[in-house]
């Protein structure tokens, strides 16, 4: 098993002193236990500081002398310096997972604790002292707290300890499987410790998911330091359920919701369920690659001014094409309003633990951010995060909500993966995101030199109204332009798979998407190269991007989502007999959600009123070639249809709009 290491860096201007320290303390680590690998090692400049910690992913410490440090030369002559302080705040602004201890000389303590306080500096030694092995002690104890897994270490010990189960679940620690002959292949495929760590809420040194005061509550602790959160909440349901609960949390029926119409259907499905009056908001369309991007932050400011009254604002960020918004002006105009911003971070979890991705919806000033640790950290699928900064937070209404929608058992490998993917993240999250980001720009290097294939960068997707919006594109979210290929995007996926291996994340009618995630190896990217050079070799004649028909404008909400949704309503036909589009479906009211995949926005929402164009789109789209789910689409027989309220229905319900 790879052994960790774990690098110190000392910090110190005078070379003798900075010798002698670094010396005396990688004696003490040599002399003494050391699980983590801790190593020290000296810098004397500030410059030469903030390049080892950009560098070298494998710092785990600073420790800084209190002094006057040089940055560099200024104006060519007069030399730039920083104190303590301002070193202590570019480190930390760089890198915050970094524990950080301060070198003070004794007489100047109280000036040093007092101008330090707010830093986030984790302690101090003094320096005439020279105690080695004390200050190896103390980071090593400091490191080893970062590295805990308080739950996990918890559900281990348990799992170890072998007790008989007398509860659930049935399968008691995989023995109904073990030895069967009708299902002990399933056991042997998932392996035994998936059974055993399989336990529930029966288990009382484990904690509760429902009422966290032990070993989850600690975890999760651990979770909000790590994030910038002052509260952070494990979700077993994925994102989707953490949006349903904030939704609840913060709105009754009837008040405002401003929402991206683009916002996952999880959000929709929140409006339903909270019983909220929804604001949409259309986002750009790059109308030249059919993708749609974030909303314009013009039509964003507007919404905020012409809803004061709205209680929250939810905005995916980035969306799940890596576009990311400049949020600081969006949510001091919305917390002027004294609204409050959610967003939706479902593809951004990792952004704290790298500077390339900052800053964080948190860090800019969100009050909620809801992420799913699974889809780009180490957790396993479903196990998402709620991270909370609002000063207003109303913990009981919060939890009352949050154990509506969580099961009452569980699954305890979610949190496990949840706890274990943020030690991983704060301990060696820089250094795999710094490989991550080199090998995403190695791969879009490689794509464009296929010269058949071309990965997209900000300004190719970018619409024309997002230019000045201060948008910025996550790397590792690779679009690729596919037209040059020759194949449509579904026999390409088709190829990608059948021949050389390759399953990728999602398309759009001329795009592919391809994730980098930490998880992603130098092997797959050669591999995936490998695949685009053979397929850009077979030379197949260029098709012309494929114009995708555009999502018709959002027309009026006559009534609440919710309202609409509880009407039994009927199916109404898409076509008629004679296969055209059904004219009688115009100027009904749509009763269920209608969202073609891609690109998964809502063609019609619960109340909303269905006009020709939108029953053309949607004739289009079930008339197209392109392989497409439609959620929303019943089918009778053959017979595709919508939920649509009955006129009965419609006129004893309060109109909005
Ligand atoms: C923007 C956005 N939010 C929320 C979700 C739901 O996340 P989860 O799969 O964790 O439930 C998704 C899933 O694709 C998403 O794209």
């Amino acid at each position: 098993m790879a052994k960790p290491v774990s690098r110190i860096l000392v910090i110190n201007d005078e070379h003798l002193v900075l010798r002698e320290f670094v010396k005396g303390l990688n004696a003490a680590a040599r002399s003494l236990d050391n699980p983590l690998g801790i190593a020290f090692s000296g810098v004397a400049t500030a410059k030469e500081a903030l390049a080892a910690i950009e560098s070298d992913g494998d710092i785990q410490a600073v420790l800084v002398d209190d002094t006057l440090y040089t940055l560099g030369k200024h104006n060519g002559s007069r030399r730039l310096q920083v104190s303590a302080l301002e070193l202590v705040q570019r480190i930390t602004r760089f890198r915050p997972e970094l524990s950080v201890y301060i070198l003070i000389a004794q007489e100047k303590e109280d000036d040093v604790v007092d101008a330090l306080f707010t830093e986030s500096v984790d302690g101090y030694f003094y320096r005439e002292e020279r105690d080695y092995r004390g200050i190896y002690r103390i980071l090593n104890a400091q490191i080893q707290e970062r590295a805990r897994t308080p739950f996990t270490d918890q559900l281990k010990n348990y799992v170890w300890m072998a007790k008989d189960q007398w509860h659930t679940p049935g399968h008691s620690s995989g023995e109904s499987l073990r030895g069967s002959p009708w299902v002990n292949d399933f056991y042997e495929f998932m392996g035994e410790h998936v059974f055993d760590a399989d336990l529930s809420v029966s288990v009382p040194m484990l904690d509760s998911l429902m009422e966290p005061k032990g070993v989850i509550a600690e975890a999760q602790h651990m979770a909000s330091q790590a994030f910038g959160a002052r509260r952070t909440f494990f979700a077993t349901n994925g994102t989707s359920t953490a949006n349903k609960v904030i939704f609840q949390t913060l709105l009754a029926p009837g008040e405002k919701l401003l929402l991206d119409r683009n916002c996952h259907k999880s959000v929709h499905h929140g409006v339903v369920l909270s019983g909220a009056h929804p604001i949409y908001l259309d986002s750009a369309l790059n109308r030249k690659y059919g993708l749609y991007g974030p909303v314009p932050k013009k039509a964003v400011l507007n919404a905020i001014r012409k809803h004061p009254d709205a209680e929250a604002l939810i905005l995916t960020s980035c969306t799940y094409d890596g576009l990311r918004y400049d949020l600081r002006p969006i949510i001091e105009a919305a917390h002027a309003k004294r609204i409050k911003v959610i967003i939706d971070e479902a593809w951004y979890g990792f952004a704290r633990f790298h500077p390339e991705f900052r800053p964080t919806a948190l860090e800019a000033g969100a009050d909620y951010a809801t992420q799913s640790t699974h889809k780009v950290l180490s957790a396993f699928s479903q196990a998402s995060m709620i991270h909370v900064n609002d000063p207003d937070f109303r913990e009981h209404l919060f939890r009352e909500n949050f154990n509506m929608h969580t099961s009452t058992s569980p699954q305890y490998g979610l949190i496990a993966s949840l706890d274990v993917a943020r030690k991983q993240a704060v301990m060696e999250g820089y250094k795999l995101l710094s490989r991550t980001l080199a090998l995403a720009k190695e791969l879009r290097q490689q794509i464009n030199s296929t010269g058949v294939f071309r990965s997209l960068e900000l300004e190719d997707l970018l619409p024309e109204e997002l230019r000045h919006d201060g948008i910025r594109l996550d790397p590792t979210k690779v679009t690729v332009d596919i037209s040059g290929c020759g194949y449509t995007v579904d026999d390409l996926q088709k190829v990608l798979f059948e021949r050389f291996n390759i399953q990728t994340e999602k398309s759009t009618f001329n795009t592919l998407t391809l994730l980098l995630t930490i998880g992603t190896t130098r092997s797959k990217v050669s591999r995936l190269y490998d695949a685009l050079m053979r397929i850009a070799r077979e030379k197949r004649a260029p098709r012309r991007l494929v114009r995708t028909p555009e999502i018709p404008a959002f027309t009026k909400l006559r009534y609440l989502p919710r309202d609409a949704y509880y009407c039994g309503g009927e199916l109404v036909p898409v076509f008629d007999d004679k296969e055209r589009v059904n004219r009688s479906l115009a100027g009904r009211v749509c009763a269920d959600q209608v969202v073609p995949y891609p690109p998964g926005i809502p063609v019609l929402v619960p109340g909303q009123v269905i006009t020709r164009e939108i029953a053309g789109y949607l004739a289009s789209l079930l008339r197209s070639q392109k392989r497409m789910e439609i959620h929303g689409v019943v089918y009778e027989g053959y017979q595709p249809c919508v939920r649509a309220l009955k006129p009965a229905e419609a006129r004893s319900l309060h109109r909005i709009g």
